[in-house]
């Protein structure tokens, strides 16, 4: 038997085509040049610092501003000219905007009936589905006041997914929220993402977020993308200095580029040679910055390190300790080891060589 169809199933995911999207606030240009093709279905976060055009760019989509220049296409049609309610794009926004009078229910309703053209069993029907989907079943006669900010964010999803969206805008989704409760709607919604299959494009400044929710990850700086790739590319291969040091951390050397055999290997300004079998993004010989993260340092005698150091702090984090260094030749680095690895944690005070662990990605940008 077949179920009967629901609204939110009864759409296909759509793809959505930004084509040199530019947009000026006054003299002030906010986005420039944004070509970017999200896939139905596909799970994509805007991550950048305040002020680089992130929700600028979901308003665009959504429809709720006009670029000043380029094309928004969404599923094949361009969407330029159509007002919000036409392009099957649903935001929610940072500050849930619940309205404070309503109960759960009629808040999740509120925009089936704005849409009209839905008889009222059916809206109740959808309705339902909704607080099932969120698991907000049993607080459906509550008011918004009468729920946790997780709660209340639960109710804005279920509002925006109950008109059945084919594309699914979140600026911030879960700023106000705590650490905990952050992780368990980061979760949800990716749950929901999931089986809902819907094209998702998320707003957030929060690398750990990006990384731990987002198909791609588009990182934008001074509104431009400044690289879009999955999460392992964006951590493993940054493309310039500003996604390595944006995206985790980054402890950067100085040296030189310099030809060894068939690959290549940096002269450190600290001291000690850094083997380098295929340097990038810059792989041109001469001054440097290298970048290497600080899970890919290890501890080794002093005599055999590539660079010496002396502890200057232990934090331990949890599952991870996380060291800083004073390095000899002058710089600071951090060093994270997991507390399982059966590594000694080391006491401030202490001095150690530095070791580059087999394999870790390690990335080489002109100085
Ligand atoms: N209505 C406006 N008029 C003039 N400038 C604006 C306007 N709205 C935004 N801006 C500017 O455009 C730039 C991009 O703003 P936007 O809100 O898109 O940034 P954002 O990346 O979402 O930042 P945040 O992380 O702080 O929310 C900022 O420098 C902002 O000051
Ligand atoms: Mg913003």
């Amino acid at each position: 038997m077949q179920s009967a169809p629901t609204a939110t199933d009864a759409r296909s995911p759509s793809e959505v085509v930004l084509d040199r999207v530019t947009h000026r606030y006054g003299s002030f240009t906010a986005v420039q040049d944004i070509r970017l093709a999200i896939a139905p279905g596909e799970f994509l976060a805007l991550l950048g610092p305040s002020g680089c055009g992130k929700t600028t760019l979901l308003r665009i989509i959504a429809g709720l501003m006009r670029q000043t220049d380029g094309h928004v296409t969404i599923g094949g049609e361009v969407v330029d000219a159509l007002p919000p309610n036409e392009r099957g794009a649903g935001i929610v926004f940072q500050s849930y905007a619940l309205f404070p009078h309503m109960t759960v229910a009629a808040n999740i309703e509120y925009g089936l009936r704005a849409r009209g053209g839905m008889a009222k069993a059916a809206r109740m029907a959808m309705v339902e589905r909704m607080l099932d989907l969120v698991r907000m079943r049993d607080h459906a006669a509550r008011l918004p006041r009468q729920l946790s900010g997780g709660q209340q964010q639960r109710v804005a999803l279920a509002r925006t997914l109950a008109v059945s969206p084919t594309v699914l805008l979140l600026d911030e989704p879960f700023g106000a929220l705590d650490k905990n409760l952050r992780l368990g709607m980061q979760i949800e919604v990716k749950r929901l993402q999931r089986e809902l299959g819907i094209t998702t494009v998320m707003v957030t400044h929060d690398q750990e977020e990006a990384l731990s929710m987002a198909d791609r990850i588009a990182v934008m700086s001074e509104g431009r993308i400044e690289q879009l790739g999955t999460p392992e590319e964006i951590y493993d291969r940054p493309r310039s200095l500003f996604v390595a040091n944006f995206v985790g951390t980054a402890n950067l050397f100085r040296g030189r580029l310099e030809r060894e055999g068939e690959g290549f290997a940096v002269q450190l300004d600290a001291g000690g040679r850094l083997p380098v079998a295929s340097p990038g993004p810059c792989s041109r010989v001469g001054p440097v910055s290298v970048s290497v993260r600080p899970e890919h340092l290890m501890f080794v005698p002093p005599a055999q390190g590539l660079l010496v150091a002396t502890v200057e702090l232990a934090l331990p984090l949890g599952p991870t300790v996380v060291h800083e260094l004073a390095l000899d030749g002058g710089g600071k680095v951090k060093v994270t080891l997991a507390r399982t690895g059966g590594h000694a944690c080391l006491a401030a005070g202490m001095r150690t060589g530095l070791a580059v662990a087999p394999c870790a990605p390690v990335s080489v940008f002109q100085a």
